[in-house]
């Protein structure tokens, strides 16, 4: 199945999602797209040329180059296998899994607008032409699964939009270029299964982009770079996207390096099949989202380091054929998710803690070969067979030739204050943990469930639906990408099996296919259809709203709209990125992701701990309502369902207000039922159910709800009293109770942020007051959001590149 079993995490999800995909496209073998109207531009002659020359230098047994004939005027007409166009420039050459073999000619480097080079899965051999480097458009490139050997040019890190690069699982050589990584938007390098030398340059672990760093199954040498989350140049407090870094079987040595605990973001550190030596840095255990720990067969010594229950996302610690010592603490019982322990090949000693009986998850445990003594938990013993246990010569009780002696024998060496208490206490599991056992099943049994392909879903109910053969429809006949910010050039109707994907201005470039094959989670449902986030090929995630068919305006309505809307761009808006329309009517809008979630989650489920402060919080006021106002005058667009739970937030707790006019991609009668239906969220302005028609004045009001909510902490949709949130908060302050409205977290530092919140307080009910007409504009509200914090006001970046919050 090729390399991306070890690119990704080994999630079941991925695995099921690749099956599919993979099944996909060995079942459905691709068909040909009838032949599609694209942008009506021919290629440019030079453009022309380097296809012809790549045509030349590829062996294509399978024939898929056939359709690469034909003028000048039939290349970007959407005929051409794996050819995608803007205005008569290529933008994308796509031709994974084609069997084609030969190499890539060096005349690829006249393709100037070239985003997105896919060659994987296919048997080219040769050198990685150096004239890819000079593409100054590329994005991604993927080149995995081929027979490239030689070296790594030293170009091709230069194209300054490069974003994912995957040469893995080749035959490449030599040392690897510094300045592969020096693309500031770079987030995805791949290199692993070749045979790579020499060392890991030290720029790679100083690039705050990187979200996935994989270098195992080289021959790299030398040291672990050191200086992760350290930024090269000066003037960065940036974050540090690091997720995964896997640098499995090489021959790397020295000890593991301190930074590494810099890396907020880590999910998986793989070290295993190395030289490495020294100890485990505490730092490691400050790694909050550590899920995978692999740090096996190499000469690692010392103890378990403190404080590693802190490590509450762990599914996956294998620290085997090391040489690590002590005994193994009882708090490893408070690693609630841990699914795979190998403690085996070291020199452990003491009991195995009962604590362990207790961890549900484990399903995979190992303690052999090391000096433990005493008797195995029974419930262990029980779950797992003695090649778990054997070859510690004082341990007892896990099989039958070897039971223990009763009274158990009594430890001649006095248990030092590290040692866990030899009273073991066996826990019965209480009622309220049952329940809590259960409940988590089922919730995981509830998530699997949920987390079914997009691909699938959507591959069904056109199965279901087209009785005639046509399967792969969707994903096969594809028209031209649409051109620019616009989406304005975009043409290619639809064809009776055909989908259509038009992506705008942005970062991203992907196809149909891409998106259909993406693993999708749902996040949310609203009455107008379903939200989902949606992983990439190339590790995108972005967000995917499936609009419900039937509520949906007619495709050729719904493009007109949704063009406009795909052009709107304003640091707090959410950015469309791209809409689908399916064969059948599917309609899909695919927006950025943001993984710190909603304003809604932000406020109202965070833990109790955790505060957010009065500077925060109007930070997040001005930005809505900076976002609101760019809608209302620039845009003449109207929101038409402002609520917290449509508003997200970037690592910074910038926010971006995202379903801003989906009402004018739906039916009358749609919009009317929503209009219905959302009292009940406390957002809706008095007047909607009578005029039924959202206004500004209306956004203007759910705007004011949410400042109340951001002032209160109270979610509008509970009734406090029988009140809504407006009244509740307006009724206490009648009362002269004011100080009663404030979220406790807010009293804290009343004493210099009290006028500002008082002053926002009053701005907010000015907001909902019932008269429409007596609300200020959005304008209005920003004006005064500055005077009553003219700091922030001045402090804020008004105009922002929208994308550079996204990497
Ligand atoms: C070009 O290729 C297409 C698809 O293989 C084929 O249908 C068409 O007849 C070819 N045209 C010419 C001029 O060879
Ligand atoms: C890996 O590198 C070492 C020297 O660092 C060399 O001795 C060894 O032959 C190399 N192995 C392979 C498979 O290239
Ligand atoms: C013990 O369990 C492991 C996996 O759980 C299995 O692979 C192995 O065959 C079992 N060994 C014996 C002796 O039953
Ligand atoms: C436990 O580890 C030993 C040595 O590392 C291995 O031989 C054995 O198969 C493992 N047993 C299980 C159940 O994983």
């Amino acid at each position: 199945m090729g390399s991306y079993q070890f690119h990704e995490s080994a999630s079941i999800l991925v695995i099921y999602a690749l099956f599919f995909s993979f099944a996909h496209l060995l079942f459905f073998s691709p068909k040909l797209a009838i032949a599609q109207q694209g942008d009506g531009v021919s290629i440019t002659l030079s453009d022309f040329q380097a296809l012809l020359a790549i045509k030349r230098e590829l062996i294509d047994q399978r024939g898929t180059l056939k359709s690469w004939n034909g003028s000048r005027n039939s290349a970007c007409s959407g005929s051409w296998a794996g050819i995608k166009c803007i205005k008569g420039q290529v933008v994308a050459l796509q031709l994974p899994f084609k069997a084609l073999g030969g190499r890539i000619s060096s005349k690829i480097g006249l393709l100037k607008e070239l985003r997105k080079l896919s060659l994987h899965d296919n048997l080219i051999r040769g050198t990685i032409p150096s004239s890819i480097g000079s593409l100054p458009n590329l994005r991604g490139l993927y080149l995995f699964n081929n027979r490239l050997s030689g070296l790594i040019p030293p170009s091709i890190g230069s194209s300054p939009q490069l974003q994912a690069l995957d040469l893995s699982n080749n035959f490449l050589v030599g040392s690897v270029p510094s300045t592969l990584v020096s693309s500031p938007r770079i987030y995805r390098l791949n290199l692993s299964f070749n045979s790579l030398s020499g060392l890991i340059p030290p720029s790679f672990s100083s690039s705050p982009s990187l979200t996935f760093l994989a270098l195992e199954h080289n021959n790299f040498s030398g040291l672990v770079p050191d200086s992760w989350g350290t930024p090269s140049k000066k003037g960065g407090n940036a974050v540090y996207q690091l997720r995964s870094l896997t640098l499995d079987y090489n021959s790397l040595y020295g000890t593991i390096p301190h930074s590494l605990g810099k890396l907020g973001k880590l999910e998986e550190l793989s070290l295993s099949h190395n030289k490495l030596n020294g100890t485990i840095p505490d730092e490691i255990t400050r790694l909050m989202d550590l899920r995978v720990l692999d740090l096996s067969a190499n000469g690692i010594n010392g103890s378990f380091p403190k404080g590693f229950d802190s490590l509450k996302n762990l599914s996956t610690l294998n620290l085997k054929a090391n040489h690590l010592s002590g005994p193994i603490p009882r708090s490893i019982g408070n690693l609630s998710s841990i699914a795979l322990l190998d403690l085996s090949q070291n020199n452990f000693t003491g009991e195995i803690p009962t604590s362990l009986e207790t961890l549900s998850n484990l399903t995979s445990f190992n303690v052999s070969y090391n000096h433990l003594s005493g008797q195995v938990p029974p419930r262990l013993s029980k779950k797992f067979n003695s090649s778990s246990f054997v070859g510690n010569l004082q341990l007892c009780g896990f099989s039958t030739p070897n039971p223990c002696p009763s009274p158990p024998p009594v430890m001649s060496q006095a248990p030092s204050p590290s040692f866990e208490p030899k009273a073991t206490h066996h826990r019965r599991l209480s009622t309220k943990d049952i329940i809590l056992i259960v409940v988590g099943s089922l919730l995981v049994i509830l998530l699997a469930l949920f987390c079914v392909l997009l691909c699938c879903l959507i591959r069904k109910r056109t199965a279901s639906k087209t009785k005639n053969g046509k399967r792969g429809g969707i994903e096969k006949s594809l028209a031209t990408v649409g051109a620019g910010a616009g989406g304005g050039a975009a043409s290619g109707e639809a064809g009776t099996n055909g989908g259509k994907l038009v992506l705008f201005d942005g970062p991203f470039v992907f196809t149909a296919d891409d998106l259909l094959c993406a693993t999708a989670e749902i996040m949310g449902k609203s009455p107008f259809g379903t939200v989902y986030k949606a992983t990439l090929e190339d590790g995108t995630q972005v967000t995917v709203k499936r609009l419900r068919e039937k509520l949906a305006k007619s495709p050729k309505e719904f493009e007109i709209e949704v063009a406009a809307l795909g052009r709107v761009r304003h640091q707090n808006l959410l950015p469309l990125r791209a809409y689908y329309l399916g064969p059948k009517g599917e309609k899909l809008l695919v927006s950025d992701h943001l993984s710190k979630g909603s304003l809604s989650s932000f406020l109202h489920a965070r833990g109790q701990e955790t505060t957010v402060d009065w500077p925060t919080r109007m930070k997040i006021a001005m930005g809505i309502t900076r976002g609101l106002n760019h809608l209302h005058t620039q845009e003449n667009l109207v929101h038409g369902n402002l609520t917290s739970s449509d508003i997200y937030l970037d690592e910074q707790n910038n926010p971006k207000i995202a379903d801003y006019s989906i009402h004018r991609l739906m039916t009358d009668s749609a919009n009317t039922n929503a209009i219905a239906t959302a009292g009940s969220t406390g957002y809706r302005a008095p007047e909607l159910p009578k005029s039924k028609k959202p206004t500004t004045k209306t956004d203007i009001y759910s705007l004011g709800v949410i400042i109340l909510e951001l002032l209160t902490g109270k979610s509008p949709s509970e009734t406090m009293d029988g009140s809504d949130l407006p009244q509740w908060v307006a009724s206490t302050v009648k009362e002269e109770w004011t100080n009663e409205v404030f979220e406790l977290d807010l009293m804290r530092d009343v004493s210099s942020t009290g006028d500002e919140m008082l002053n926002t307080l009053k701005l907010a009910l000015h907001l909902v007051d019932q008269s429409p007409d007596s609300r200020p504009d959005a304008q209005q509200v920003l004006q005064q959001l500055e005077e009553i914090n003219p700091t922030m006001a001045a402090e804020l970046p008004t105009e922002e590149p929208a994308e550079k919050s996204h990497h």
